[in-house]
């Protein structure tokens, strides 16, 4: 089974990735990280992330055995990751990977912006997971609170919105929701009532009980 989850950022689709694999016993891909991983790997090299020429050598080079999650995930790389992703040449470098990733048994959970779309068109269960920007940022300043940063919400939420604007208005692959993708809106949810209506999304689809 290959289940795709798209939304923007910080609408709770990593955890929702990572738990449900852990529910379905599938293996599970943050496609965000790899963006991010290109991105700081052209940070750590002194260059800039929208310079086509170093991110389409990075993306080339990656290795995605060796991903330090902390590292990957500060606002600073967020925003290059962003940036890299949207060259058209660097995603083309890293579809065979995610593609080959979903294929391997018993399948895969797989989150990030054009999953469903792009990526796995033919997933079994596709969903989109979103929050306002305002939940969003809250979410998000919360957990750079808990790992002890200092950080201003207003901020948040300003990167926030430039990232959706970005993600959503790029030419390639932009952040869509899939025709055939179910929508679940966590503004109102808290993780485990948000995890509860992934669950019945992927066993309503799998018992063939149509789409909402
Ligand atoms: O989900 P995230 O915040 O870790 O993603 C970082 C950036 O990577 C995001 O702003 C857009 C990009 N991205 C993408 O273009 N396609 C994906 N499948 C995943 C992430």
């Amino acid at each position: 089974m290959i289940i795709a989850i798209d939304g923007p950022a910080a609408s709770g689709k990593g955890t929702l990735g990572k738990r449900l694999a852990a529910h379905f016993g599938l293996r599970h891909l943050d496609t965000g990280l790899i963006y991010r991983a290109v991105a700081k790997s052209v940070l750590d090299a002194g260059g800039r992330p929208d310079d086509v020429a170093a991110a389409v050598a990075a993306a080339q080079a990656l290795d995605p055995a060796g991903f330090d999650e902390t590292a990957l995930k500060t606002p600073a790389v967020g925003e290059a990751a962003s940036l890299v992703s949207a060259i058209p040449a660097v995603r083309t470098a890293l579809l065979a990977f995610q593609r080959d990733f979903a294929a391997k048994p018993p399948g895969a959970v797989l989150d990030g912006r054009d999953i469903g779309t792009i990526i796995c068109p033919d997933a079994d269960v596709k969903i989109y997971v979103t929050a306002t920007p305002e939940v969003r940022a809250r979410r998000r300043a919360a957990e750079y609170r808990a790992q002890g940063k200092a950080i201003d919400e207003a901020g948040v939420l300003a990167d926030i919105r430039k990232r959706d604007e970005r993600d959503q208005n790029r030419a390639a692959a932009p952040l869509r929701q899939a025709p055939d993708a179910h929508l679940l809106d966590t503004t109102h949810l808290d993780i485990d009532a948000a995890m509860r209506a992934a669950i019945d999304i992927v066993e309503a689809t799998r018992a063939g009980r149509g789409r909402d």
